[in-house]
């Protein structure tokens, strides 16, 4: 009884290790642009600007800024990384999934982070060993959030 229990209990493990590590495949359309979403989810703009912002993992605005002008969350950017200000004028949806997905096709030896590539996440002691940096869903979330930059 005991022993049938933690078998499947390393089963259980063991797919959620798999399902947390995997990327839904997609479609790079002429090198530049990825235009369906992924996996076909929607995204929540107010979950992407969060995200931006998150000081740990995602660090977006560490090298871009605040879109919007210095100040507006507190950080007026550091690194050499274009201002996002009024990014969705100039770039389609596809262009911008493309450009979090696997940023070093668009501007090789790039220093910004494929944030949808397995291998992404490194550290020993992270549960999600080998597994992409973001999830499908937070991908698309900051692409919605995103795409509500515009003028400025
Ligand atoms: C380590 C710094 C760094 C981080 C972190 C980073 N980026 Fe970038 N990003 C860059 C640089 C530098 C470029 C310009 C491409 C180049 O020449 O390397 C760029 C380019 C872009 C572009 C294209 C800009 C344009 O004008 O078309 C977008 C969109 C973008 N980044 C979004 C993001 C998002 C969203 C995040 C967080 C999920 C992020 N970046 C995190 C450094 C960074």
């Amino acid at each position: 009884m005991a022993r049938r229990l933690m078998r499947t209990l390393i089963l259980l493990t063991a797919v959620c290790f798999i399902a947390a590590s995997d990327v839904v495949p997609f479609t790079i359309v002429d090198g530049a642009e990825i235009p369906e979403p992924l996996g076909g989810l929607a995204g929540d703009p107010e979950a992407g600007r969060v995200l931006y912002f998150d000081r740990e993992r995602v660090r977006c605005h560490i090298c871009h800024g605040s879109p919007g002008g210095p100040g507006v969350e507190g950080n007026a950017g550091g690194l050499q990384a274009p201002d996002l200000t009024g990014l969705a004028d100039r770039r389609t949806e596809g262009a911008l999934r493309l450009w979090i997905v696997a940023p070093h096709l668009l501007a090789p030896g790039t220093e910004m982070p494929a944030y949808y590539a397995l291998g992404g996440r490194m550290e020993a002691t992270d549960p999600l060993y080998g597994g992409p940096l973001l999830t499908a869903q937070e991908v698309e979330d900051l692409v919605a959030w995103l795409m509500g930059l515009k003028g400025g």
